[in-house]
C-alpha cells in the first residue's frame, strides 16, 4: 500500500518564497505580446525547413540543423511550437505542418522505437495536442497507444517507471530500475489517458510514481536529485545518481523545473493539495537559488568556474510557476508571487537571452549537457516553453499537458 501523498510533502523543508517576488515586475503585457510575435515570426521563417523534418535537440552555433530520424525525446516540441504557432495565428500552415509531422509519431510507435519514458514529452504535445485541438479521433488512439507503452514501463515492487532503455527483469542494467525527476513532466500522458477512457489504471501508475519521486527524489531541503535507482524485484532503494548535473549530491536546475511544472500538473488532475504543496516547496527551492535575472545556473552547486546559465531551465520553470499560480487558492499569498516570478522571467528571457538574426532558434545560454561541452546553444525544448510561457501569459490558453 503506498503511502499518502499528504504524508510525504511534509517531509521536505520549505524555504519560502523570496521577497523580492512580492513586487510586480516592470514587465509589460505589450512587451510579451511583441516578444511571442516575434517569436511566432522566427516559427514561421522555419517552416519550409522543418515542414516533415525536425530541428536537432541543440543547435550549433545556434543554428538547428535538420532531423527526419524518429529517435530521441525532443521531436514533438517543434510539433508543439507548431500547434502553439497555430492556436495564436489561426493560420492553417502551422496547422499543416503538425498533422504532417504527426506522422512520424505514428510511425515511431509502429517501429517500437519507444523505451523511454519520452513518450509522455513525445506524444503529449503532438498527439494529444493535436486531439485537444482538432478533436481527431485517430490522434486520441496514437497518444492511448504511447500510454499503454509508458504504463508498460512501471514497476510494481518500487512504485515507479523506468526512465531508460528495456524494462527486462532478467537482464542487469545500468537503466534497470531507474527513475529520474524529469518524468514527472511525462506523466500528464497518463493522467490525460485516465481523464480520456475513464480507465484509472494509467492514473493510478502515475500517481504512485509521483509518490515515490516524492519519497526518493525529492530531498528534505526541498531540492531534486536527477536519478535514483530501486531494486526492481523486492522495492528496496539503492540510491541517488545524476547524469546530466555536475554531482549525486548536487541539484540540476532543470531536474527541479520538471518538478515543478510536474507536480502542478498533478496536482490539477488528482485534486491532491499534498501535491500542490510540494510544487510549492521545489518552486521555493528554485527561487531561492535562481539568479537574480531570473535564469538559473545549469546546476545550482556547481563550482564557480562552471557558471553557465540554462535558459531551458528558466522557460519550463516560467510555465510551471504559472501552472502552481492557477491552482492554489486565490486568496494564498504566494498566487501573486509566482506569477511576479513567471513574468520577470519571461521579461528577461525576451530582453536578455532571444537569438537575432542568423540564428534559427529563440533563446540562446540553453545548456543540454554541459558535462558534454553542449551549453550556450538553443534546445529546442528550451523554445517550446519560452512559447508556452508566452501564451500564458499574454492568452486564454488550455494546456496540452
Ligand atoms: N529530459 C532530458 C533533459 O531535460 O535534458
Amino acid at each position: 500500500m503506498p503511502r499518502s501523498p499528504a504524508a510525504l510533502s511534509a517531509g521536505a523543508t520549505d524555504h519560502g518564497l523570496p521577497d523580492r517576488y512580492r513586487t510586480r515586475p516592470d514587465v509589460t503585457r505589450d512587451d510579451l505580446e511583441r516578444a511571442l510575435a516575434d517569436a511566432i515570426d522566427r516559427i514561421d521563417e522555419n517552416l519550409d525547413e522543418f515542414y516533415d523534418r525536425f530541428p536537432t535537440a541543440s543547435s550549433d552555433d545556434l543554428v538547428y540543423g535538420a532531423t527526419a530520424n524518429m529517435d530521441g525525446w525532443t521531436t514533438s516540441f517543434w510539433t508543439g511550437l507548431c500547434w502553439l504557432a497555430h492556436e495564436v495565428t489561426g493560420a492553417e500552415r502551422f496547422r499543416d505542418a503538425a498533422e504532417t509531422q504527426l506522422e512520424t509519431f505514428e510511425r515511431r510507435l509502429d517501429s517500437g522505437e519507444t523505451a523511454t519514458h519520452d513518450l509522455g514529452f513525445l506524444y503529449t504535445l503532438s498527439a494529444v495536442a493535436g486531439h485537444r485541438l482538432t478533436g481527431n479521433e485517430q490522434y486520441r488512439s496514437l497518444a492511448l497507444t504511447a500510454a499503454d507503452r509508458l504504463a508498460d514501463r512501471f514497476w510494481e515492487a518500487p512504485g515507479m517507471i523506468q526512465a531508460w532503455g528495456e524494462c527486462d527483469a532478467n537482464t542487469e542494467s545500468w537503466e534497470r530500475g531507474r527513475a529520474i525527476v524529469d518524468t514527472m513532466m511525462n506523466l500528464p500522458l497518463l493522467f490525460w489517458a485516465s481523464e480520456t477512457t475513464g480507465d484509472s489504471r494509467y492514473a493510478s501508475v502515475a500517481a504512485t510514481h509521483a509518490r515515490t519521486t516524492a519519497e526518493h527524489l525529492v530531498r528534505a531541503d526541498g531540492s531534486t536529485c536527477h536519478t535514483f535507482e530501486f531494486d526492481v524485484e523486492t522495492g528496496a532503494p539503492v540510491g541517488e545518481e545524476t547524469a546530466q548535473g555536475y554531482a549525486d549530491d548536487s541539484c540540476w536546475s532543470r531536474g527541479q523545473a520538471w518538478t515543478v511544472y510536474g507536480y502542478a500538473v498533478a496536482a490539477d488532475y488528482t485534486g491532491e493539495a499534498a501535491y500542490l504543496d510540494l510544487a510549492g516547496t521545489l518552486a521555493n527551492y528554485y527561487l531561492q537559488h535562481v539568479e537574480a535575472d531570473g535564469v538559473p545556473r545549469w546546476d545550482f552547486d556547481a563550482p564557480a568556474e562552471q557558471s553557465m546559465r540554462d535558459s531551458s531551465a528558466a522557460a519550463i520553470a516560467a510555465c510551471g510557476l504559472d501552472e502552481l499560480a492557477r491552482h492554489l487558492p486565490t486568496a494564498d499569498e504566494r498566487v501573486a508571487g509566482y506569477r511576479n516570478a513567471a513574468l520577470a522571467t519571461l521579461g528577461s528571457l525576451a530582453d536578455d537571452y532571444t537569438v537575432g538574426d542568423g540564428s534559427n532558434g529563440l533563446l540562446a545560454e540553453a545548456a543540454y549537457h554541459p558535462t558534454e561541452g553542449d551549453y550556450d546553444e538553443c534546445c529546442i525544448w528550451g523554445d517550446y516553453f519560452y512559447v508556452e510561457g508566452l501564451v500564458r501569459a499574454t492568452e486564454q490558453w488550455g494546456r496540452y499537458w
